[in-house]
């Protein structure tokens, strides 16, 4: 059996582009014990990715080059020769950009979404869903009434972050790209205000939504964005620090200059903490339980924006920087 994948050619230089991966088919090896073949049915493109595609420090190490890109895919069992995988069960894999892949079946997990469609594994379920409700609630730990501000709120991560806020009783405001997305956000979503960080009176909109100021700052962009929501923060605020995806693609954002975050954390006696969805583990289950209870109460509304084929990989991975998505972004390799 043959498959195509995708491997790092060489480290981009911002944007990523067509040039930076190599494609190659293969064919596969035959399947030894304890090992299963999967048929790749959706991937997972991701910022994290980009980081990772770069050699500068990180908490995650580079990805070598001239290897497959590595990520989380939704899968089905071709064939297997381990007793906890069927044929025809569908199962969470991490092999990457790859439309199939033989390997060990301790490296698989079983996929239960209950009443979501399985894609939701891949995303309100999965990582980034668990990273949106645990990074809010353990680290931007929102009270009723306070203002809290999330930046990609029309993200996977910035749209379960911000509901769970307002499932909380907070004030919620989420920063986006473009009018339709802030739309979006107010009228579907139903969050209290929605700002658009590219209109030219992006501050003075943020301004007008934050009359109150900013108790609680879930960043996912870091940049000039950010700076322009510490400068609005209210004493005690928290600040959690999910993403810096403004600083994974360099080229398409200029540089910050502002006052040094430490002084603008002293000056009005925040807190500011990173969140590391891996360091949370032992939660991910108990998260994953309640927002599923949100899907199904209607209290949580999440989406996914689907690209339709292998071959659409990287300029779906590449849209994340340029905003193309709302909620998770996924790709679809097979039925
Ligand atoms: N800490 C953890 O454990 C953890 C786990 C998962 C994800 N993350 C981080 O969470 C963040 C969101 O990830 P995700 O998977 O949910 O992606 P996502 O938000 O679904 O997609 C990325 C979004 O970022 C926005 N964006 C891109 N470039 C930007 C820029 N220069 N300035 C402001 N906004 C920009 C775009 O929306 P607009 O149209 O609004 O620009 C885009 O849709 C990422 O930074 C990611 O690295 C962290």
């Amino acid at each position: 059996l043959n498959i195509t994948r995708i491997m790092l050619a060489r480290r981009p230089v911002g944007l990523p582009q067509d040039d930076d991966f190599r494609w190659e088919t293969v064919e596969l090896p035959p399947v030894g014990d304890g090992q299963v073949l999967v048929d790749t049915l959706y991937l997972s493109v991701d910022p994290y990715m980009r980081d990772r595609m770069s050699e500068g420090p990180s908490y995650a190490p580079p990805q070598a080059l001239g290897i497959v890109i590595a990520g989380t895919v939704l899968g089905r069992v071709r064939e297997s020769r381990d007793s906890n995988f069927q044929p025809g069960e569908l199962v969470l894999g991490g092999y990457g950009w790859q439309t199939g892949a033989v390997v060990p079946a301790a490296s698989l997990r079983h996929v239960d979404t209950g009443p979501l469609a399985p894609t939701a594994a891949l995303g309100v379920l999965g990582s980034t869903g668990v990273t949106g409700y645990l990074a809010m609630v353990e680290v931007g730990r929102p009270k009723p009434h306070d203002t809290v501000v999330v930046s990609a709120a029309a993200g996977a991560v910035g749209l379960v972050a911000a509901q769970t806020a307002r499932n909380l009783g907070a004030r919620v405001v989420g920063i986006a790209g473009s009018d339709a997305k802030c739309t979006y956000l107010t009228q579907h979503v139903g969050l209290e205000g929605a700002v658009n960080y590219k209109a030219s009176d992006f501050t003075d909109q943020l301004d007008r939504a934050c009359a109150q100021g900013v108790d609680v700052y879930f960043d996912n962009v870091g940049g000039p964005v950010t700076d322009a929501v510490l400068d609005r923060i209210n004493r005690g605020a928290r600040i959690a620090v999910c993403g810096q995806i403004s600083q994974h693609a360099p080229a398409v954002s200029p540089p910050s200059s502002h006052l040094p975050v430490p002084t603008i954390l002293l000056n009005h006696g925040a807190t500011m903490q990173g969140f590391m969805v891996m360091n949370y583990a032992s939660q991910a289950a108990a998260a994953r339980a309640t927002l599923a209870r949100w899907v199904n109460d209607g209290q949580l509304v999440y989406t996914e924006t689907t690209a339709e084929g292998f071959h659409e990989t990287v300029a779906a991975f590449r849209s994340l920087f340029t905003g193309g998505n709302i909620g998770k972004q996924l790709v679809k390799v097979a039925d």
